[in-house]
């Protein structure tokens, strides 16, 4: 395919030099005047030959669906009602403290977590992914994120919580610090302004970064802390902050499964970076995403509450990480396959928004015969 054309070329070279190659992978080189029309076929994923100022002609139909299907689910965190949830977390005896210190921690991680992710977007995903289709979704999650950054300065503000003690508790909180030291190393390895895709070794750490962010942070991580506040929601408290997490989940199922086609279409047109030994180490990436998270879920739930514990997130977070190994089609990574949860599959069920290549397993597994336009 066209991304197999363009590797062992110097990419890197050609992105110093604007015009050498006629493209380059920002968008804002000199431009070649009078240059020939964009081919469908000269577009790819990464190391592009194709102009990336260029939306059309389209060649990831998926991408440009999953834009459309992000500006439909356009919301704000301000236009949910705060008034219950008010009223609970001033209550005295409404909420237990094991469930005050579950919340607290777990708007404390994602207060910041979705500025890491946006940051990781905007910093290090965009300038490496050079199809403007899919520029086009980032910069809509981009702005997803900031929705989401608001929603917790909402919800802090809303409840009168501490904001230092919120916004300061990946710094504080060790298994909180964890994650996002772990997910900040791979987006680290994109951040010198040297870094330029076009071998095998500088594609594989884009790779890894794609897996972090899209497939453990959003992917695995986020489905914990979803998982904590809809509980709560289910028992019919804290039903704003219930709200806005559904709405959070809607938007971040498209993220995670923008993430999975995007890798698994960086796969198709560059077979060779996908060798059993990478195969090896993205599985254990999930491993590891999973042994910090189950970390994290001792942390906010010591004691266990009502309907939800620890030891149900662990079980929680081996069957999601089997769920991404598949979807990355990879082997499973843990034996145990039974949901403790199951009304959060019923729920994501309910999204329409569909992962390309769930319906299409036979293509990417065979890596031929894709037609995109
Ligand atoms: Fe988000
Ligand atoms: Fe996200």
């Amino acid at each position: 395919m066209s991304g197999t054309e363009t590797f062992g070329t110097d990419t890197a070279a050609a992105a110093a030099a604007p015009g050498g190659t006629g493209s380059g992978t920002t968008g804002l080189e000199a431009i070649e005047r009078g240059a020939g029309r964009v081919e469908v076929g000269d577009k790819a994923m990464i190391n592009a030959r194709a102009d990336v100022n260029q939306l059309l002609p389209l060649k990831y139909r998926w991408a440009w669906d999953k834009y459309l299907a992000g500006c439909r689910n356009q919301w704000m965190p301000t236009e949910v009602g705060m008034q219950a949830d008010i009223a609970l977390w001033k209550s005295r005896d409404g909420l237990t403290a094991d469930e005050r210190l579950m919340i607290k921690r777990n708007l404390g991680f994602f207060a910041t977590s979705e500025s890491l992710v946006a940051n990781n977007i905007v910093l290090a995903v965009y300038r490496h992914l050079t199809n403007p289709e899919c520029r086009q979704y980032l910069l809509r999650q981009a702005f997803e994120e900031a929705v989401h950054t608001h929603t917790f300065q909402y919800i802090c503000e809303s409840l009168g919580l501490d904001e230092g003690e919120l916004f300061n508790m990946y710094r504080e909180v060790p298994s909180i610090t964890d994650k996002a030291a772990w997910a900040l190393d791979y987006t680290r390895n994109l951040e010198d302004p040297e870094f330029r895709t076009g071998t095998p070794e500088a594609d594989r750490a884009f790779l890894r970064d794609l897996v972090a962010f899209y497939v453990v942070f959003e992917g695995m991580w986020f489905y914990t802390g979803f998982a904590q506040i809809l509980a709560l929601g289910r028992r019919n408290k804290m039903v704003g902050v219930a709200e806005q997490y559904q709405y959070i989940l809607r938007d971040e199922s498209i993220h995670l499964n923008f993430g999975i086609d995007a890798i698994n279409q960086i796969r198709i047109e560059n077979p060779h970076l996908w060798t059993e030994d990478f195969q090896r180490e993205v599985r254990g990436m999930l491993a590891e995403g999973c042994e910090l998270e189950v970390a994290y879920g001792r942390d906010t739930m010591p004691n266990g509450m009502l309907g939800l514990n620890a030891e149900q997130c662990e079980r929680y977070m081996h069957v999601i990480a089997n769920r991404r190994a598949a979807q990355l089609g990879l082997a499973p990574i843990y034996g145990e396959t039974e949901n403790p949860f199951p009304w959060m599959s019923e729920l994501m069920d309910l999204n329409k928004e569909k992962n390309f290549f769930e319906t299409r397993v036979i293509e990417y597994q065979t890596g031929g015969g894709l037609d995109w336009d």
